[in-house]
Formats: structure tokens, C-alpha cells, sequence
């Protein structure tokens, strides 16, 4: 019996211990949140007359002041990797939709539209493609269901799809040797095209890529792909000019003459993937105010060169990220880097006034 009596308080002696652990854990985790974000800010989507949207990460939507930011700055959201093909279906080719449709109710719930991000891009993919051991025609097939199920799950949630991304090689303009090419043949992209507008006759269809500004071959390439899909009858609704900029280039002229010319063709214009680096040469090791302000000034200068774009070719800007050190720019470029609209503690920098300020004095 004593031992009985012994064993039961050792049991309620390790249950208070556990309950004490788990509390002070959580505690823990109260202790170490994020900072909470000021509201003592104008925020973009209630002044700008077109979607503002940032790229998201659904596994950061748990992140209390993140999703509160990103919800009440932003009109609009896009995957940063979570709907691309390498994510959206496991190496076997299995769908893996979760992540995806988090971050589609979360959206919906704060009234936010989702462009899409992206259906092909050479580096996102999934193995179960790369290496496709049917024929050509079963490969082709098997895009094509692919894209008529991505496409068609997210029909009523989302507006616009980039079908495809970063298709013309730097430098030559020459179309990417992907496996989508070397598979589907040199007119792929059309068939991309024509397979998305299959799965859902409304959502908005995009190529987006990024040098089309300062590569001459690639815009070259970009807008002779874009004359012959439309002689051809060929959906295609509008451009991503994937704004990957620096503080000084490329200069506001080239871009302007970019989006001038995609206007001529009647295409929506999304500026994509804005980031606005301040330390291409790696010699800063903090945010100096001279840069921060040279990086206000660009983002004021993009802003209203957008706005002064015919209203029917305003598609959307969007951030590629919200915090700075959240950004893929700090490890693709291997600086420091503050490239974005919000600081660490969730504080909008001066380039954010400068968004706010063309969006305002215009
Ligand atoms: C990047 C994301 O930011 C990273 O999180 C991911 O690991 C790799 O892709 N051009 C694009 C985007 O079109 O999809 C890329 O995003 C950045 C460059």
C-alpha cells in the first residue's frame, strides 16, 4: 500500500513538473516573440488604387505581428516558393497542396487577392519531371494536368498566374535548354499558355522575368515571343518585369521605355519581386541614412512611373518580402542587404514614405 501511495505521488510529482515545463516553455516563447508592429503609419493598400502585394512564406503567417503587417499593409500576396512545382508536389509527384492553401484562406480572409508564383521555372524543378521516363507526349501530358489541376484548384482564389518564369538565357536571349524545352519542342511556351487559359478562362496570364531592363537580347527575345503569341491568338494578358533593382541602376528611363512598350502591346504591367538593394558593393555593414534615402527616392521615382502608366495597364507592385532580413537577397547576393520596405523590428523604413508619398502626391 505505501508503495502504492508512493507511486501515485511520484506520478502527480512528475505531471506538476511536466505542466510546470510546458507552461514556463510557452512562456518562453511569449518572452522571445517578435516585436509588435506600430499602426501609427498609413497603410499602402488603403491609399493606392491598384494591389500592393508581398511575397509570404506560409510558416511565417504563425508569426502574430508578420501576418498582422502583412494583412493590414498589403492588398495582395503571392507565394514566395510554396506554388512552385518543386513544392507543390513531392519528388515522387504527389500533390502537396497545404501550405498553398493556407496561404490562399489566409488571403481570403483579409480580402487580399493571390497571384500566382509560378507554374514552370527551370530551377523549381520537382524530380519526378526531370527525370520523366515516358515519352515526350506523356511528359507533355503530364504538364498539362498538372497545370489543369494547380490551375483549377485555385480558380475562384486566384487572380493571375506567371505561367512561366526566367525563360530566355542572359545575355543571348536564347530559350533556356529545360527539360520543358528539350521535351515540348521550341514552342512550349505557347503551350503553357494555352493549357492554363484551358484550366480556368478568367485568371490572368503572365510571363515574368527579370534583365528585360538592362539586357537588350532578352527583352529582344521577350518581345518577339510576346508579338508572335498574340498574332497567333495566343492568351496572354500581361508582363513581370521582376524589379530585382539597386539604389542607382538600372537607370528610370530604360524602365520606363520597358513598360512603354509593353503598354503598346496592351498588356497588364506587374512590377514583381521588388527588392531595392543598397549594398551591391558590399561596403556597408549597416543601413547608412544616405543610402536609406537614395533607396526612398527609387522606390518614389517606380511608384510613380507606374502611376503614370495608362490605368488599364496597372496590374500591381509587389515586394518580395516584407523585413529586411527576411530577404532571399541576403543570401543570394552574400552581403548585408536592407532591400525591402519594413526593418527588423517591423518598422517602415523611408522607402516606404517614399511609396506612400507617389502614391499620395500624385
Ligand atoms: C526565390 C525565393 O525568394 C527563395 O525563397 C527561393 O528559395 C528561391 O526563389 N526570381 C524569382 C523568384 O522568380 O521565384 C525567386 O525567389 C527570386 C528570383
Amino acid at each position: 500500500m505505501g508503495v502504492i501511495i508512493n507511486c501515485k505521488h511520484l506520478r502527480l510529482f512528475l505531471f506538476l513538473l511536466w505542466a510546470i515545463l510546458a507552461l514556463s516553455c510557452k512562456d518562453n516563447t511569449v518572452a522571445v516573440q517578435e516585436p509588435e508592429p506600430s499602426s501609427e503609419y498609413t497603410p499602402l493598400r488603403s491609399v493606392a488604387p491598384f494591389p500592393v502585394g508581398v511575397a509570404l512564406q506560409s510558416n511565417r503567417l504563425s508569426s502574430g505581428p508578420h501576418s498582422q503587417v502583412v494583412r493590414t499593409v498589403f492588398s495582395s500576396v503571392t507565394a514566395e516558393y510554396e506554388m512552385k512545382m518543386r513544392h507543390l508536389t513531392d519528388p515522387s509527384g504527389n500533390y502537396v497542396w497545404g501550405p498553398t492553401d493556407a496561404l490562399v484562406a489566409f488571403a481570403k480572409e483579409y480580402d487580399m487577392q493571390v497571384h500566382g508564383h509560378t507554374l514552370v521555372w527551370h530551377q523549381s524543378t520537382p524530380s519526378w519531371l526531370e527525370n520523366f521516363s515516358g515519352t515526350d507526349a506523356e511528359f507533355e501530358d503530364a504538364v498539362e494536368d498538372y497545370i489543369t489541376n494547380v490551375v483549377g484548384r485555385y480558380k475562384d482564389d486566384v487572380v493571375s498566374w506567371d505561367v512561366i518564369n526566367e525563360a530566355f538565357e542572359d545575355g543571348s536571349g536564347a530559350l533556356r535548354n529545360s527539360v520543358f524545352r528539350r521535351r515540348m519542342g521550341p514552342d512550349y511556351i505557347a503551350r503553357l499558355f494555352q493549357y492554363a487559359r484551358n484550366a480556368d478562362p478568367d485568371v490572368l496570364l503572365f510571363y515574368n522575368d527579370y534583365g528585360t531592363i538592362w539586357d537588350a537580347a532578352k527583352r529582344d527575345a521577350m518581345f518577339s515571343m510576346i508579338d508572335d503569341l498574340q498574332t497567333r491568338g495566343i492568351p496572354i494578358d500581361g508582363i513581370g518585369l521582376q524589379m530585382h533593382i539597386t539604389y542607382n541602376t538600372p537607370s528610370l528611363n530604360n524602365i520606363v521605355a520597358v513598360m512603354d512598350a509593353i503598354v503598346q502591346r496592351g498588356l497588364l504591367i506587374h512590377i514583381s519581386e521588388m527588392d531595392v538593394r543598397v549594398n551591391p558593393q558590399g561596403d556597408l555593414s549597416e543601413l547608412t541614412t544616405g543610402r536609406s534615402e537614395l533607396q526612398k527616392q527609387r522606390v518614389k521615382d517606380i511608384v510613380m512611373a507606374f502611376m503614370d502608366l495608362p490605368e488599364a495597364n496597372q496590374f500591381a507592385i509587389t515586394w518580395w518580402g516584407l523585413r529586411d532580413p527576411e530577404s532571399w537577397l541576403i543570401d543570394f547576393w552574400g552581403n548585408p542587404e536592407w532591400g525591402l520596405l519594413f526593418d527588423a523590428e517591423y518598422r517602415p523604413k523611408p522607402a516606404y514614405d517614399g511609396f506612400l508619398e507617389a502614391l499620395t502626391e500624385n
